[in-house]
């Protein structure tokens, strides 16, 4: 189906650049810099520096970056990570494949982890905290800094949604020991394919992860670990290198449409908002996704599609109530009732203006 406002729109998201993402990928196919070379070094320092860190380390995926990341620092079977069930599946199962516990937390009325629901989850085997910043706002940082220093933690962020994303002037990915970042397709900058990036400020760290992503080899020869094949493409790095002069342009844009969410939805009653860009100055949200929390969602939802509107709902079944992964024991209020309300409307840079207020008409007209 095409939808008159689409969730994503790849190829015109390709188009936009297709001069530019061609030369790249030509450049690295005819020289044959296929793993590790030049580019993939170039979008590691690039985003070391725009995030105000030490080292970038790419990896394949911000799943493999939060494992590596867990494994470095020394967590192991028996250890517990503070983390949260609002968030992708993959923040857990890192946890899981790092061979430690997950203990859950509930998210506040912004989605995020609350951070006054820590402290009663710490015991004497907790050892990180996983913080999610999800939809593209920085957690409250300086409440769980704060916690994670009095009970000596290690932090770890779950940066994957909110690359550029500020919380008192300080980038989301540069708080902890280490920040975690996507470059999936649909990510605010986003690979053709898959693609991970480490943060951090420690040399140990990064000299760690570089090993675990490739064999656990230190130079041509030596093997100090046991490691992963887990770089970053080269080639998806050509592309990311290519596509990052275009990020502060796109957190922009995304900050006006949502902006333009807020100003048409407001006096909407059964919807509630994100916070609304600039109504906190402590939070500079990157709005990787615009999420409402809606009356009757699923039958919004329907009438959304019906009427050309492409909407995304996320954990419908929230992640500790999938029977599977054994989490059913925790009790999330927030998480749980969350699960039943939210919907995430179209917010790509590609969207006109005029199709933002298509979305915000046909959503007062649902109502009405
Ligand atoms: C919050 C969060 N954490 C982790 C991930 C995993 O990222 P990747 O697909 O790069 O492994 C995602 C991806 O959607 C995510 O949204």
């Amino acid at each position: 189906m095409v939808y008159k406002v689409p969730f994503v729109n790849y190829p015109l998201h390709y188009k936009n650049m297709e001069k530019e993402i061609d030369a790249a990928i030509k450049e690295v196919l005819s020289r044959g810099d296929l793993i590790m070379r030049r580019q993939m070094l170039d979008f590691e320092n690039s985003m070391a520096s725009f995030l105000g860190v030490k080292y970038g380390i790419g990896v394949n995926s911000c799943t493999d970056a939060l494992i590596f990341c867990l494994m470095a620092a020394g967590i192991k079977p028996g250890d517990e990570v503070i983390t949260v069930a609002h968030t992708f599946v993959a923040t857990i199962e890192a946890v899981v494949h790092s061979g430690a516990t997950p203990v859950l937390a509930d998210v506040g009325e912004d989605f995020n982890m609350d951070a006054d629901k820590i402290e009663q989850l710490i015991t004497p085997r907790t050892r990180a905290i996983l913080p999610v910043h999800f939809n593209g706002r920085v957690c409250d940082m300086e409440k769980i800094m704060k916690i994670a220093e009095k009970h000596n933690l290690i932090i770890i962020e779950d940066s994957a949604q909110a690359l550029g994303a500020t919380f008192s002037g300080k980038k989301g990915g540069s708080f902890g020991l280490a920040g975690c970042f996507s470059f999936y397709p649909a990510k605010i900058l986003g690979a053709a394919g898959d693609g991970g990036l480490v943060s951090t400020d420690s040399a140990d760290l990064a000299e760690k992860i570089r090993f675990l992503r490739d064999h656990g080899r230190k130079g041509k020869d030596e093997v100090v670990c046991y490691g992963f094949t887990s770089r970053l493409d080269n080639l998806q790095a050509a592309i990311l290198n290519v596509k990052f002069r275009y990020l502060p342009g796109w957190i922009k844009r995304r900050r006006h449409i949502a902006g333009l969410y807020d100003k048409g939805l407001k006096g909407t009653k059964r919807v509630k908002l994100p916070p609304s860009p600039g109504s906190d100055r402590r939070y500079f949200d990157i709005y990787q996704n615009y999420v409402i929390r809606a009356d009757k969602r699923d039958e919004l939802a329907l009438y959304l599609k019906e009427n050309g509107v492409e909407i995304i709902i996320s954990n419908p079944i929230p992640v500790h109530h999938q029977k599977a992964l054994g989490l059913s024991h925790f009790r999330l209020p927030n998480t749980e009732q969350f699960a039943k309300e939210v919907i995430s409307i179209p917010n790509i840079p590609e969207l006109t203006d005029e199709q933002v207020q298509y979305v915000i008409r046909e959503i007062k007209d649902f109502y009405k």
